[in-house]
């Protein structure tokens, strides 16, 4: 299922998400509007830890920050014992507007600006996950002018290819993330010779939406591998090994997407193996799923505003949002679900074929094509679920239009957690000449 788990059915036949009603949140909120299920978010975080936990008690889980940054979701997610990844000066000032404990967030980034990095340091942040010799150069001396030690872990390209979507694979030999495997000795060697960095452990990420645990598997072979190689030609203990995040949830409903008890077992199984071939030293592990925490415990509603039937061509169904509030569909064909949330349940309703479009000025703009839908009318409200994830945070103003509202549901309240923006907050930066 791709609904948030509180999403029912009421007696008016409307969706209902953590308790309210989303009819009633369009027309208090207005439209489009994303809703976060608070219920949902606190489920997967204690879900992923102990289900890692029941296999491999020193697991750390770290939510990446860059599938949803805002500080009330941070805040819950601190709340939950999980840690942050961010990826750039603004998630980690998010974080700390937030409260996040400093110790627990990881810092990424292939190309991260002397600022940031000073930032991160000053910041006290728990880790910077390197990428490449040239960081580690500049972390050295900027952490040398602070006089603090940092504890690193290098991100690595462990070379494999995770089957999902080319644009977002990220793990594969051609790619411009990490140190490539076969160099990864000499940048311990190099580490270990700054004064002031740490070498802790090694990071990969395999790619994004993965449906297979195969290719984590191999990922914990190279990575324990490589933890051996370390060991023996440096003598620098590994203590830590982060596979990343990755693990794929289902946007259309009938995806077999593997549960997170399963893919627990699974890697701490391989992982508690290899440890005992290799003979190493038990290493942290550390897990950095974006997506699969937030993906399914969001939705946004729509109005639907224009229906224009082509006979025995298309029928298209406008709705008052579209690329700019979830620019997946256009950047990489993503696929997702709708359902009509004034018409939930209407078991015996007609339904027909229709293709979701969006109201921006690109033929491209299409968030669902061909699919079957309850008939709708002009003013209905159209929930597209699984947004959680990669939709507000890839948001633009195209257009030139607002950026909708985020409102979180708990128990039957809806608070506000990102306002709405108005035309005086997209036309902030201008310098109007006069
Ligand atoms: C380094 C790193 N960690 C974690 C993630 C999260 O991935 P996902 O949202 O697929 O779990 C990403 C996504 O790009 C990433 O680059």
């Amino acid at each position: 299922m791709n609904l948030p788990i509180t999403a029912r059915v009421n007696k008016m036949n409307h969706l209902e998400i953590g308790g309210c009603d989303t009819v009633g949140l369009a027309k208090e909120f207005g439209t489009p509007l994303y809703v976060m299920d608070e219920a949902t978010l606190r489920e997967k975080c204690r879900e992923y830890a102990q289900s890692f936990r029941a296999h491999y008690p020193d697991t750390r889980i770290v939510f990446a920050s860059k599938a949803l940054s805002c500080t009330a979701v941070l805040k819950v997610i601190d709340s939950e014992g999980v840690g942050v990844d961010v990826s750039s000066g603004g998630e980690l000032y998010t974080a700390r507007l937030a409260a996040c404990g400093m110790k627990n967030i990881y810092y990424h980034g292939n190309n991260k600006s002397r600022a940031e990095l000073k930032e991160a340091v000053d910041a006290g942040v728990g880790r910077i996950v390197v990428d490449n010799l040239a960081e580690l150069e500049r972390l050295d001396e900027i952490a040398g002018h602070a006089k603090k030690e940092v504890d690193i872990l290098f991100r690595m390209n462990p070379g494999i290819e995770a089957h999902t979507h080319e644009f977002i694979q990220t793990g594969k030999i051609d790619s411009k993330f990490g140190i490539q495997r076969q160099d990864i000795i000499e940048a311990v060697r190099v580490a270990n010779e700054k004064k002031y960095v740490n070498f802790v452990g090694i990071h990969s990420h395999i790619g994004s939406q993965i449906f297979d645990i195969e290719p984590f598997e191999a990922e914990v072979d190279v990575l324990c591998q490589t933890a051996k190689d370390i060991l023996d030609q440096t003598r620098t203990e590994v203590m830590e090994l982060n596979l990343g995040g990755g693990l794929g949830i289902s946007y259309l409903g009938d995806e077999k997407v593997p549960g997170t008890g399963e893919f627990a077992e699974r890697i701490c199984k391989r992982l508690m193996a290899r440890i005992k071939e290799l003979s190493l030293p038990a290493p942290r592990l550390i897990l950095e799923p974006g997506r699969s925490l937030v993906g399914n415990a969001g939705v946004t509603l729509y109005e639907i505003g224009v229906i224009k039937d082509i006979p025995g061509v298309r029928k298209y169904i406008m709705i008052d949002g579209g690329m700019a509030d979830n620019p997946r569909p256009i950047l990489y064909d993503a696929k997702y679900a709708a359902y009509v949330a004034n018409k939930f349940n209407e078991d015996n309703g007609a339904k027909e074929r229709v293709t979701v479009a969006g109201r921006f000025c690109e033929s491209g703009d299409v968030i669902l094509r061909d699919v079957e839908l309850k008939k709708v009318e002009v003013g209905d409200v159209l929930a597209v679920t699984a947004t959680g994830a990669y939709n507000y945070s890839m948001a633009s103003n195209y257009n030139r239009v607002c950026r909708p509202a985020m409102v979180m549901l708990n128990q039957g309240q809806a608070y506000e957690i990102i306002r709405r923006e108005n035309y005086e907050d997209i036309t902030r930066m201008d310098v109007v000449i006069s």
